[in-house]
Formats: C-alpha cells, sequence, structure tokens
C-alpha cells in the first residue's frame, strides 16, 4: 500500500537521529517532520541514555523536548551546534531552500547559520528543480507592514499577508509573515540580497548555500542525499 506523506514524514524523521551522536549539541528544526525527529530522540534519550543538548527554534519545539526529558538550551546559552536537523518547505536540485511554512524561518536561520552541519528532512513532495513553488515567507515588523506589503506588490512579488482566523499569524518574535507568490526564483541569491535590504524587513526564508545532508521520504525506504 502507498505510504502517505505523513508517514514518509515519520521515516526520516526516525532515520535523522541516527546521525546524532553522544555528547553532540543538536539544533533542533520546526514542523511536522521535525516533530517526529524529536519524537524518536525522546526515544533513543530515555532507552539509550545518550546525552544531548537541545537548541529549540521555536517556543513548539521547545516544549515538546522538554516534554521528553530532552535537555534544551537557548542558542545565545551554547558555545557551538554540531548539527541542526530541520525541515524544509522546497528544495531544488542544488539544496537551496525555501523555509517559515511555519514561520519559525527567523529562529531556524539563526540557529542553522551557527551550526556546524546543517540537515534537512522531507518527504519526496518537497523537492523540485527550481525554488518558487512554495510562496516565500517574510518576517516583517508590524510597525509599517502595511508599507513593506505595498512595496512588494509594487514590484510585481504577489505578496499576501498571512492571517488566520482574521488575525495577522505572529512569530514566536511576535513578527507578522508576509508570503511571496512568485511561482519561479531565477536568481536567488539576489532575490534574498534585495528583500533582506527592505527596512522592516527582518528576516526571508531562503536558506541558501546552508545545508550538507538532505535525507529524503521515499516509499521505498529514506534516501541520504550529500
Ligand atoms: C517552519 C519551517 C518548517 O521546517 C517547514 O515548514 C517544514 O514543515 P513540515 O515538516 O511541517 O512540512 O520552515 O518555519
Amino acid at each position: 500500500m502507498a505510504m502517505t506523506q505523513d508517514e514518509l514524514k515519520q521515516q526520516v524523521g526516525q532515520r535523522a537521529v541516527d546521525f546524532i551522536e553522544d555528547g553532540m549539541v543538536v539544533g533542533l528544526g520546526t514542523g511536522s517532520t521535525v516533530k517526529y525527529m524529536v519524537d524518536a530522540l525522546g526515544k533513543r534519550v530515555a532507552e539509550e541514555g545518550i546525552h544531548v543538548i537541545g537548541v529549540p527554534t521555536s517556543d513548539r519545539t521547545r516544549e515538546q523536548a522538554k516534554s521528553l526529558n530532552i535537555p534544551v538550551k537557548d542558542v545565545d546559552d551554547v558555545d557551538h551546534i554540531d548539527l541542526t536537523i530541520d525541515g524544509a518547505d522546497e528544495i531544488s536540485d542544488d539544496f537551496q531552500g525555501i523555509k517559515g511554512g511555519g514561520a519559525a524561518h527567523l529562529w531556524e536561520k539563526i540557529v542553522a547559520t551557527n551550526s556546524t552541519k546543517n540537515m534537512w528532512i522531507v518527504d519526496e513532495s518537497k523537492l523540485s528543480h527550481k525554488l518558487g513553488s512554495f510562496p516565500l515567507p517574510l518576517e516583517v515588523i508590524p510597525y509599517g507592514s502595511s508599507q513593506v506589503l505595498k512595496k512588494l506588490a509594487a514590484k510585481g512579488y504577489n505578496p499576501t499577508m498571512r492571517m488566520r482566523d482574521g488575525k495577522h499569524v505572529l512569530t514566536d518574535s511576535q513578527n507578522y509573515v508576509i508570503d511571496l507568490h512568485l511561482n519561479e526564483i531565477d536568481h536567488p541569491h539576489e532575490l534574498a540580497a534585495e528583500l533582506i535590504q527592505m527596512v522592516g524587513v527582518v528576516e526571508q526564508g531562503l536558506f541558501l548555500d546552508l545545508v550538507n545532508t538532505v535525507i529524503v521520504g521515499r516509499p521505498d525506504g529514506p534516501e541520504v542525499l550529500k
């Protein structure tokens, strides 16, 4: 029987913890795939007694890790991070990615850029030849965010303010999220540089030249790409 997307996420979440060694400081990403990874890590901590420090990239992940007795520290309280394991919304052939579907890309990028190694875990639906089919998230400060939205619209980037139940979606830093519906991103580095220069934009969701390993959930088992 065909595996569901959720089963593929579970498969890669479980496979990823094989890369975690005793004594490591591990960046813990955010999202439904990472949730399976944190569950599997909690199991290793409980059953094998491995010692790790988790550095969570969201309040959600921090609460989950704590509930599983995985010791956690904030990114400012560690002197290094050995490996960060995170999900992604879209990954191109050359391992560039879009993140932020869960509104956590600012903290995720802070942890990722302070990590010696970075791994993404995804089901195969996240792979694409060229980035852009997933809307590109921007974290923006609330003050002036409507003006930022207008400027993005004028540039032709088809922005929408992310709302839920008539209210702004808030990040863990209490910021708003604007999604750019681009369809195709021809020059991700140039776009990233342009967006991050806009006043009011705190972080954008292109994760470029950051990742070393991707584990892809396939119906016949997880595939490790390096
Ligand atoms: C959160 C993220 C997530 O990693 C991304 O949205 C993937 O999530 P999921 O595993 O639920 O598909 O970037 O901001």
